[in-house]
């Protein structure tokens, strides 16, 4: 077990993200919940993570899923009571497994008290919690548009104005500008830590500091000083691992967010990587194919960039991103394999690695008919283009290859109905495939992609290489294979990942020929033939 109460214990640590609507339910309501994720800590303490951050579960109408929440010290029903969020915490502490909230602090529900006051009128002591414009029923202050579609501000006729949104109408953005908001933030966030919580994920951070009059929405001037501000009054009291969404970083910021003196936050989420299988300039749903040496290329310049001047997050799947095997890797030849060297290729790297629910199983993405899916970004996207003319069948392809909801199909645990998650009818459908990918046939071969992970996060804990090394990236614009190189102390690490479906031919540079494995996905290589998707660690000593 990490000891926890050392500065920067995280940075050994390995992290888990629940989705608690599809994780297990205990109840037959057809929902994930508190209770459930007790159940499966045993799962997770095998598995060998330290942390587990949980996809909202304050109270909340759901109209984003837990994103949108109404009572930042309440568990929605849903989900449970604080009498189990307390009882979570304590089973996570005795398997070493602490609790990281996701706090949601750009914008609030409109059913939290705040909003409803806020709207009631302009002299209110709440209006100014939120961001208000004058304009007249049909003239908006601008023509800013919201990110799950439509105008970003919404008309209140009592009060004769518009409030700011830049999610969903239902998700106001709160005015970080007041600073009778920034408090009440951290005196809930003060309040949280007391409850045992040991880190948080901070939703959309880079977002905060808005100006919409300007047109800025992301990245706005006072960003890092609200960072700052909001870390010296709440994380900096203890021992916390704090990691920001941040859609916008590049490598200098993500250095101003993740400095080592702990300033800011532990580290951020950027998304280089993840965009870069869009058309360029598009956003997500204008698909491309991934130029390969490209994205090594940029993930070589945040290792690097990073390295002793911040942290990096490593992650290939959260809740809004597709399933990662049927993304970069082969779901229907090679699902094993590609999703085993998917993860070596992102395990070998220095950060803090982060498993989202089911990739241990290798899941992979649904392929539906419209009426299936429940995500209000898919359902807004897919009425906005059918409107614009677009072809059905090239909005569905969008849909299948990107939605959110590929991520959101309950945790298959074994091949009973439902996957083994719910008694009831689930929220949303099991994916087909759990009659042969679930759990608990992972538990019973020990070539499954859960024993690799197991093995991967164990790596990082024996070999101080994986945490602390530096990198460098070999074999640059080779279209097929990842390879690069880790050191930390006369200590090495090589890892050579053959991200195709096509046999390679590379012989190991000569200095690594008599060298150990530490971890492969298959036999051979050695040899200089790499058969498709074959991965491997090799170490070595005083080199
Ligand atoms: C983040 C969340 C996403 C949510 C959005 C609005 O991007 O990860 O799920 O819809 O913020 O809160």
């Amino acid at each position: 077990m990490l000891d926890k109460t050392k500065k920067d214990w995280w940075k050994s640590a390995v992290a888990y993200q629940i989705y608690p609507k599809s994780f297990q339910d205990t109840t037959g309501s057809g929902t994930g919940d508190l209770q459930g994720i007790i159940r499966r800590l045993d799962y997770l303490k095998t598995l060998g993570v330290d942390v587990l951050w949980l996809s909202p579960v304050f109270a909340s109408p759901q109209v984003d899923n837990g994103y949108d929440i109404s009572d930042y010290r309440a568990i929605d029903p849903m989900f449970g009571t604080l009498e189990d969020m307390r009882e979570l915490i304590a089973e996570g502490k005795k398997r070493g497994i602490g609790i990281m909230l996701d706090l949601v602090l750009n914008h609030s529900s409109n059913q939290h008290h705040w909003f409803l006051e806020a709207k009631k009128s302009k002299d209110n002591p709440y209006h100014d919690y939120y961001v208000w414009r004058d304009g007249t029923p049909d003239t908006p202050p601008n023509d800013m548009k919201a990110c799950f579609g439509g105008s970003a501000w919404e008309w209140v006729p009592e009060v004769g104005q518009y409030y700011f949104h830049q999610f969903a109408p239902e998700q106001p953005d709160l005015n970080w500008e007041n600073p009778a908001v920034r408090r009440e933030i951290y005196d809930m966030i003060l309040w949280w830590m007391e409850q045992g919580v040991e880190g948080f994920r901070l939703d959309v951070i880079d977002q905060i500091a808005k100006e919409p009059d300007k047109g800025i929405t992301g990245n706005g001037p006072r960003l890092h000083e609200f960072l700052r501000e909001l870390s010296a009054n709440t994380f900096q009291k203890g021992c916390l691992v704090t990691v920001g969404e941040a859609w916008g970083a590049d490598t200098e910021r993500a250095k101003l967010y993740s400095a080592p003196d702990g300033s800011e936050l532990s580290m951020v989420f950027q998304f280089e990587q993840m965009m870069l299988d869009q058309q360029k300039g598009k956003g997500k749903w204008d698909l491309a194919s991934l130029p390969f040496v490209e994205m090594k290329k940029s993930y070589a310049k945040w290792q690097k960039e990073l390295h002793g001047a911040g942290w990096n997050s490593l992650f290939l799947n959260n809740h809004d991103l597709p399933r990662i095997v049927s993304r970069w890797g082969d779901d229907t030849g090679y699902r094993e394999m590609s999703a085993k060297a998917l993860a070596t290729m992102l395990h070998g790297m220095q950060g803090m690695p982060y498993i989202y629910q089911g990739e241990e199983l290798g899941m992979t993405n649904v392929c539906w008919p419209i009426e299936k899916y429940r995500d209000l970004e898919t359902l807004n996207m897919y009425h906005e283009r059918k409107a614009q003319g677009v072809p059905e069948e090239e909005i569905m392809r969008s849909i299948h290859v990107k939605g959110r909801d590929n991520a959101r199909t309950p945790m298959q645990w074994d091949d009973s109905t439902h996957a083994g998650f719910t008694t009831g009818t689930p929220w949303i459908d099991v994916n087909e495939n759990y009659h042969s990918i679930h759990a608990k046939a992972a538990l019973e071969n020990p070539d499954s992609v859960f024993y690799y992970y197991q093995k991967l996060i164990a790596l990082r804990k024996q070999y101080p290489v994986f945490v602390f090394g530096d990198f460098r990236l070999l074999e640059e614009n080779h279209p097929q294979l990842f390879v690069y190189e880790r050191s930390f102390e006369g200590e090495k690490l090589l890892i050579v990942c053959n991200m195709s479906g096509q046999e390679v031919s590379y012989a190991l540079p000569q200095d690594w020929q008599d060298s150990e494995v530490l971890i492969a996905n298959a036999e051979g290589g050695l040899n200089g033939i790499f058969s498709p998707w074959q991965a491997m660690v090799l170490h070595k000593k005083n080199a």
